[in-house]
């Protein structure tokens, strides 16, 4: 994991460990707060009899360095705190949103991003950050499908190894780097009904072929930390599942760091009905495999107790406490505890942070209409009109999950539209407001949230006929719609994937005049579209592009940039239509059957727009699809080659992907599973071959029947194309 030798670090963990006190032991399994959430000790307090080995929910320099010297000068064993925030897409400079770099489709966009959101957040004292987010989400209702890189296991296993790789650096302790922390294990995102926290049941095949891959991905790239999510797995809560904590993750992946719990799931344990009481919460999470209690304090209550009456041995303890002090080694905290406190300021005017976010940005956007070539804009228009309440919002553009004390300061697209049209006159009408109808319990801790009053019906109309009219002024318009940071992340789940409050009214009212619209969509999750989608002439699909994000949305609206991201997740019709998702199983009826029939009496249950899907200014074709040979060994690769030319005029990139299917096998399997896909730029008339290797990895799964992992001898089907409905396809068999 890091450079010092792994015999070396386990030494010094021991020489450390022998001079502790039980109390500073179980200290070293509690993280405390560092802002006054909740009552309770100072965290100087605390820190001083070495309480707490790590703190979290603090932004400050100075106070980092001033707790860190109560532990490291005062505090029994001096033992350096870990300091820990949610940096989850960047610190100060903000790249877009992790399912936003997801449909990049390019590993080294949300590689660079997290090694930029590292160096800032590092330079700021902080070693530790809660990212990445590595849930499955295949319901949009859930508001943190946002933290996340979408439906797809093997997509969301790239992202995984590579956010891991820019946290981190090669190895846990690699200059200006953090600690990663892979969570929420496991299956959050497949909470009933898409209401966040609630209960998920996902059978062990769905879990280890689904659920899984993101997290083991992690542990290959060597990250520290994991951390337990809030809710019941299969009934058993997760952080108190030692299925998940010990078996799968220490004993089948060899996970080598710690476990920490979400905020306060270790005394939830009881709130869930799963503990008696706090000493039985605390003795379950940590034999399941809990190394660190966030916030709760629970460990530090009941631990002690437990020592004391013999239910846990210090071995127990000591146990916990070890891969603790090994990161704190590692991280070389017991060298250089402090802070510089002039860095910050250096490392964040670096130019290079914000060239790299407006990289990812461009990247990350999904074209997902472009009628009669609306796009790319001319950049002579003398008129333009900007509607929508996002248009100018810097929180929207910077999106969901902001680093405490970080005050939004993106380009807002309004703002990047004027940049780019020195000339023209560019006008502005955000229509009526967007708001939650109740509001986020965030909302509580952050002064002034909300403290707008609530626009009246009258203004509301007032502003919507404004917005009418400035739009009727103008020769294109650009509505920029979509949700409001707070409308999705943590708590922020909804029933409908409509566009919130009056939005889908003005955009009607809008096209009504005739006019080129274009639509630039900041959100999220995947919202259901279905008026747009056959109305609008050009949709992009921009999610929350982080702080260089108006700028990036006008280079790809006037072809600065050929957009070239793709759905990392599948765009339902309606909310009614979610879980939606490509790799289901075939049914007795499948869609090519002769009597098919939509599952649904009232509409299509085709998805909006597929797994995958995205356009660009240029066209592409991918032919001759080549398999090195028709028959594979259990147990060995098959190679698969394809062309894709660039038949348009101007240069793109297209996104190249390959689907299996196995057409019999020892459990069905799905009728489609990404397993390798490639971003390419090409000239206008250039071709590029790709080539993907299928082994026992890909062609092997989890099997309910089995009760094991399996590769079986079968016939397999492969398409290669630009997105999930490819139609190029071959056929290979494995045999024995
Ligand atoms: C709760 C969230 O679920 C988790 O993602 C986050 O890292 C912690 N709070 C700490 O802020």
């Amino acid at each position: 994991m890091s450079d010092i030798p792994e015999a070396e670090v386990a030494r010094r963990v021991e020489t450390i460990l022998a001079g502790m006190s039980i109390e500073e032991k179980i200290g070293q399994l509690t993280q405390i707060a560092g802002a006054p959430f909740f009552p309770g000790p100072e965290p100087e307090e605390v820190i001083r009899k070495g309480g707490a080995g790590s703190v979290l929910w603090l932004n400050d320099t100075q106070k980092f360095n001033a707790l860190q010297k109560i532990a490291v000068e005062e505090s029994p064993s001096k033992i350096p705190l870990l300091f820990a925030l949610d940096v989850i897409h960047g610190y100060r400079t903000i790249f877009p949103v992790p399912l936003a770099m997801a449909s990049s489709w390019d590993p080294s966009v949300a590689e660079r991003a997290q090694a930029v959101a590292a160096k800032e957040a590092r330079a700021a004292g902080l070693h530790w950050t809660f990212g990445p987010m590595l849930d499955i989400a295949r319901d949009a209702r859930w508001g943190r499908i946002v933290e996340g890189a979408g439906e797809d296991p093997c997509l969301g296993a790239a992202m995984a190894a590579a956010q891991v790789r820019g946290f981190q650096g090669p190895s846990v302790g690699t200059p200006d780097h953090v600690v990663a922390c892979a969570k929420h294990f496991a299956g959050y995102g497949a909470a009933d009904g898409g209401r966040d926290y609630d209960p998920v049941y996902l059978p062990e095949s769905r879990l280890r072929n689904v659920y899984f891959p993101p997290f083991q991905a992690a542990v290959k790239a060597g990250v520290g930390t994991f951390m337990s999510a809030y809710m019941d797995l299969n009934d058993v809560p997760a952080s108190g599942n030692r299925f998940l904590l010990h078996d799968v993750l220490r004993g089948e992946w060899d996970f080598q760091g710690f476990v920490v719990s979400d905020a306060m799931a270790v005394g939830n344990l009881v709130i869930e009905g799963f503990a008696r009481d706090g000493r039985d919460a605390a003795l379950r999470a940590l034999s399941a495999g809990m190394n660190m209690d966030m916030a709760s304090g629970t460990f530090s209550e009941n631990l002690a107790g437990l020592v004391e009456d013999g239910t846990l041995k210090v071995a127990d303890i000591e146990a916990a406490v070890r891969p603790i002090l090994a990161i704190k080694v590692r991280m070389g905290l017991f060298e250089h505890p402090y802070t510089d406190e002039t860095r910050l300021a250096q490392v964040l005017a670096q130019p290079e942070n914000h060239q790299e976010a407006r990289l990812a940005a461009q990247r990350s956007m999904v074209l997902l209409r472009n009628e009669g070539g609306l796009l790319p804009l001319a950049k002579n228009l003398k008129k333009v009109a900007m509607i929508g309440p996002l248009a100018d919002s810097m929180e929207a553009t910077e999106g969901s999950w902001m680093v405490f004390g970080h005050t939004p300061a993106a380009v807002t697209v309004l703002e990047g539209m004027r940049a780019k049209l020195p000339e023209a006159q560019v006008t502005y009408a955000p229509g009526p407001e967007i708001r939650r109808e109740i509001v986020s319990f965030f909302d509580d801790m952050m002064p002034g949230a909300n403290a707008k009053p609530v626009q009246t019906p009258e203004q509301a109309e007032a502003a919507f006929q404004t917005a009418v009219a400035t739009a009727r002024a103008a020769d294109v318009i650009v509505m920029v719609l979509g949700e409001k940071a707070d409308m999705a992340g943590e708590a922020a789940s909804r029933a409908s994937l409509d566009l919130p409050g009056r939005q889908e009214e003005l955009l009607k009212a809008v096209v009504a005049l005739g006019k080129p619209v274009v639509l630039v969509l900041l959100n999220g999750r995947p919202l259901s579209i279905s008026w747009a989608a056959e109305n609008v002439p050009a949709i992009l699909e921009a999610w929350e592009p982080g702080s260089e994000g108006g700028h990036a949305i006008a280079e790809i609206l006037f072809g600065d940039a050929n957009p070239g991201g793709k759905l990392p997740v599948t765009c339902p019709r309606k909310a009614g239509h979610v879980p939606l998702y490509y790799a289901r199983d075939l049914s007795h009826q499948p869609e090519d059957h002769p009597m098919y029939r939509s599952r649904y009496w009232d509409g299509p249950t085709t998805p909006l727009y597929p797994f995958g899907f995205g356009l660009s200014y240029t066209t592409f074709l991918i032919t001759n699809l080549k398999l090195a040979t028709s028959k594979v060994k259990v147990g060995s690769s098959v190679s698969v080659t394809a062309d894709v030319t660039n038949t348009g005029s101007v240069v793109g990139d297209e996104v190249v992907q390959l689907y299996i299917h196995q057409r019999a096998s020892s459990d069905s399997r799905p009728m489609r599973e990404l397993k390798g896909f490639e971003r390419l730029t090409l000239k206008p008339g250039e071709t590029k071959t790709v080539s993907f290797l299928l082994g026992p990895d890909e062609l092997g799964y989890w099997s309910t029947n089995a009760g094991k992992w399996v590769q079986d001898a079968e016939y397999f089907d492969v398409w290669v194309g630009a997105d999930s409905t490819a139609t190029l396809c071959a056929e290979f068999e494995v045999i024995r």
